[in-house]
Formats: structure tokens, sequence, C-alpha cells
């Protein structure tokens, strides 16, 4: 079977934000249209962009941009929804303006920290005020001002990073940002894109990013998003799963290396999967791309930690289920970051899985979990994340599970059309349901 996954979600942020603080008009396709990517158009339309909607098929839209002194304060608060790229991002981009706004979310987002990103901007210039929960949405952001920065990060957050870049654009600062691991590139690629200069290397404590220099105008972009790797790996999951009959191609997805861990993790584990057409390897202001293709497997259990963390930080909902599916033991180290995610994944992942009857322990910093074949059963609560609900729904889907997800319409933030696809893919197997 051969399918598609929709837009990057990071990569159509990034995109979206960018090509308004250009001076003319950007060419978009392949944006992601979840609800996540719905926050950023309408929050950057209430701060005076004219963005227009984003296409269900991912079909091309024209940004014109403002530039950054064509945005105006709001009128009322910004609703960033469950996401927590389009705050924090917009925390850093507001940074560096003289605006004023109040951001907020839903609960879940409401109930992720906010200080990793308001204290480093604060020390640049910009002020913060907080609202009756510390280090939480709703804050009120009054920006301009900025000095040059350099900030050592103790979190590997692309986030982050990526906060103090664009307040450094908007500001007109150099920003220098060291991290204890490399994380997602993507702001990095297309700062270069607009024309900025970017450089980046090892550093005495990590990795060391530098926005080295902005030009007057910010070019456009004309930029075509590919698939996104995190929703793909769901389906890489069912397949390899054995979930989807036999082989599954799934076509033009992102294969940004700071992205990839958990291609490597599968092999590892005995995934046998293929990459054909690639394009934009070695581009630096490009996306990589590729078909994937995943042939059912025998896997089996694996450790993993450090470096490869911050690379496949979306992917430990999926993999703590392949986990729970492969021969023997299964641990994940290192990633304490799974607790200020949509959810607690740490907390939700291991309380669904021993719901369902899967052998699996909490740890500080991750999980352990026994894999085997008996019939996992139940519900389980996904607790507004719609990584756990994907997770999960591949689990169900997998023959002979029988999984019931609480709330399967959060999978809307990031890969709307999941559930179809995944009957679709499922119903390739005799037995298999997706439900
Ligand atoms: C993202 C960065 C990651 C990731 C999130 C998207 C981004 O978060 O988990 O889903 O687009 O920059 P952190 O920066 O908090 O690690």
């Amino acid at each position: 079977m051969i399918i598609t996954v929709p837009g990057d979600k990071s990569i159509s942020h990034r995109a979206l934000l960018l090509s308004v603080l250009a001076e003319g008009t950007s060419e978009l396709s392949g944006l992601l249209p979840g609800a996540d990517c719905r926050s950023t158009s309408s929050v950057m339309r209430a701060l005076g962009a004219s963005m227009p909607d984003l296409p269900p098929d991912g079909s091309e839209i024209r940004v014109p941009g403002v530039g950054p002194k064509g945005l105006r304060s709001p009128k009322g608060e910004l609703d960033c929804g469950n996401s927590g790229t389009t705050a924090r991002l917009l925390l850093g981009l507001l940074a560096g303006l003289s605006i004023e706004a109040t951001l907020t979310g839903d609960a879940s987002l409401r109930s992720r920290p906010m200080r990793r990103v308001t204290d480093p901007l604060s020390r640049m210039g910009a002020r913060f005020e907080e609202g009756p929960k510390e280090d939480r949405l709703p804050l009120t952001v009054r920006g301009g001002g900025l000095s040059p920065f350099s900030y050592r990060s103790p979190v590997a957050s692309a986030q982050v990073k990526s906060a103090l870049l664009l307040a450094g654009l908007t500001g007109g600062v150099a920003v220098e940002v060291e991290e204890p691991e490399r994380s997602r590139d993507h702001t990095e690629r297309m700062l270069r894109r607009i024309g900025c200069r970017v450089e980046e290397g090892t550093g005495e404590a990590g990795w060391r990013v530098r926005l080295a220099e902005i030009p007057r105008a910010l070019r456009p972009l004309d930029f075509h998003v590919p698939g996104d790797f995190s929703s793909a790996a769901f389906f890489l999951a069912l397949a390899l799963l054995g979930g989807a009959g036999s082989a599954l191609r799934i076509t033009n997805v992102g294969l940004n290396p700071t992205r990839t861990g958990l291609l490597d993790v599968l092999r590892e584990m005995g995934g046998r999967i293929e990459v054909e057409r690639q394009r934009e390897t070695d581009d630096p202001a490009g996306e990589p791309a590729a078909d994937l293709i995943a042939y059912p497997s025998e896997l089996r259990g694996v450790t993993i930690g450090g470096e490869v963390i911050p690379r496949l930080i979306d992917e430990v909902p999926i993999l703590a289920v392949v986990g729970a599916r492969a021969r023997g033991v299964t641990e994940i180290r290192d990633a304490e970051e799974l607790r200020v995610k949509e959810s607690d994944r740490v907390r939700v992942l291991v309380e669904n899985l021993g719901t369902l009857g899967a052998d699996v322990e909490e740890r500080p910093d991750g999980l352990r979990v026994s894999g085997h074949d008996r019939p996992l059963q139940g519900s389980i609560a996904v607790h507004h994340d719609h990584r756990i609900a994907m997770a999960f729904g591949v689990l169900g889907a997998l023959p002979g599970q029988n999984v019931v997800v609480d709330d399967p319409e959060v999978a809307d933030v990031s890969f709307p059309g999941f559930w179809r696809l995944l009957a679709e893919c499922a119903g390739a197997v005799e037995g298999g349901r997706a439900s």
C-alpha cells in the first residue's frame, strides 16, 4: 500500500511565522492543516497579518508578508490552543517588537512551563507579566529594546532555541544559544532561506547556534513542506508490527537528521525500513525528504538514552507501544522532558500500558517495558494528548488487540484524517481493526 501523511507540524509553524515577517508574498504548499497550525495562523491574523485559511489538502497558499514593523498589538488575548510551539515561538517573536499581547491556551497548554523562554527573553530586555499561576499561561509580553545575547540553555529544546533566534530576528540583535544536545534545526534552516546568516557547530557544553547577520528586508519563502516524520512514525510502527499487511510505502516524508532518531532505533530493533527517492539532502537551507518503505519485521527490545532522545522526543509514545510488542525489554532513559509535553507522557504511557495488561515500570527519566505477544485490551485515557491517542490507536489496530481511545478527535492537533488512514491500512490485514 502507498500512503502520504500531512505536512510537518514544526516546519509549518515556522513557515507561517517567517512568511509574515518577510517583505513580499510567500508561496507555501504542503502546510499541515491541523489544529496547532490553525492556532498559529489565527494568532498571526490577530496581530495584523492577512493569513489565508489552511487548505485541508495542503494545496498552495500565498501569504503577503507585512515585515516585523507591520504587526500591531492585538485587541483580545492570543489563544494558542494546544500548541506549545505557537506559544513559545510567538513569545520570542513578540519579544523583539514594540507590541503588548496576552497569550493563553487550552488546559493542557496552560499547565506547561513558560519560564524556559520568558527567563532568557527577559535577560535580553523583554518584559513579561505572569497571570495567576507562575511559569504558566496566561501571560503578557511587552517587547522591544533588546540587547545582543548569549545563552546556555539547560534543556535541549528547539522551542527555547527558536524563541531566542526569533527575538534576535525581530529585535535586530545577534543571539547565540548553546544547548546540551542538538535539537531540531528547522528554524535555522528557514532563517537561512529568508536571507539570514546562521552559524552552528560544537560548543563548549553541547551544540552552539548563532544568528550572525540579519538582512534589512527578509526574503519571502517559496517552499513545499514535506510530510511529518512524527506522523509517519505511527505508520512505520504499524507496518513493522504486521498491522498493514505486507510492505507500506509512505511518500515524501521529511528526513531532517535532527528528527529521525526513531529510524535508527527501529532498525536497531530489527525493523526493515528502506529509504528511496531522497531529495534536498545537502542544502543547509532546505529540508531533506524521501519515501520510506516499512516491512513486517521480528522486533527485539532496545535501551536508548543520551543524544538520540531529542531526535525522537515526539516518537516516544509510539516507541513505547512498539516496545510492548517486541521481544525482550525496551528501556527509555534521559527523557524527563516527556513530563512537560502535551501531557506527562511518562506517567500517561505507563498508566495506559499498565491498564491494557503490559508489563511496564515508570522511571524518573523514562520507562521500561517488557514486550510480549499476549492480546492487550482495555480503555485508555489520552489526557488531551494527540500522540498518546495515535500511539494507542496503532496498538488497537493490530490483529487481536482491543483498545478503546477515550478522545480520538484530539489527533486533529497534528494529523487530520489519522483514523481514516489507520482504518484503511489496517483493513489491508485480515482481522485488523482500528476504532
Ligand atoms: C517542537 C519542539 C519540541 C517538540 C514539539 C515541537 C518545535 O519541543 O516536542 O512537538 O516545533 O520546535 P521542545 O522544544 O520543548 O523539545
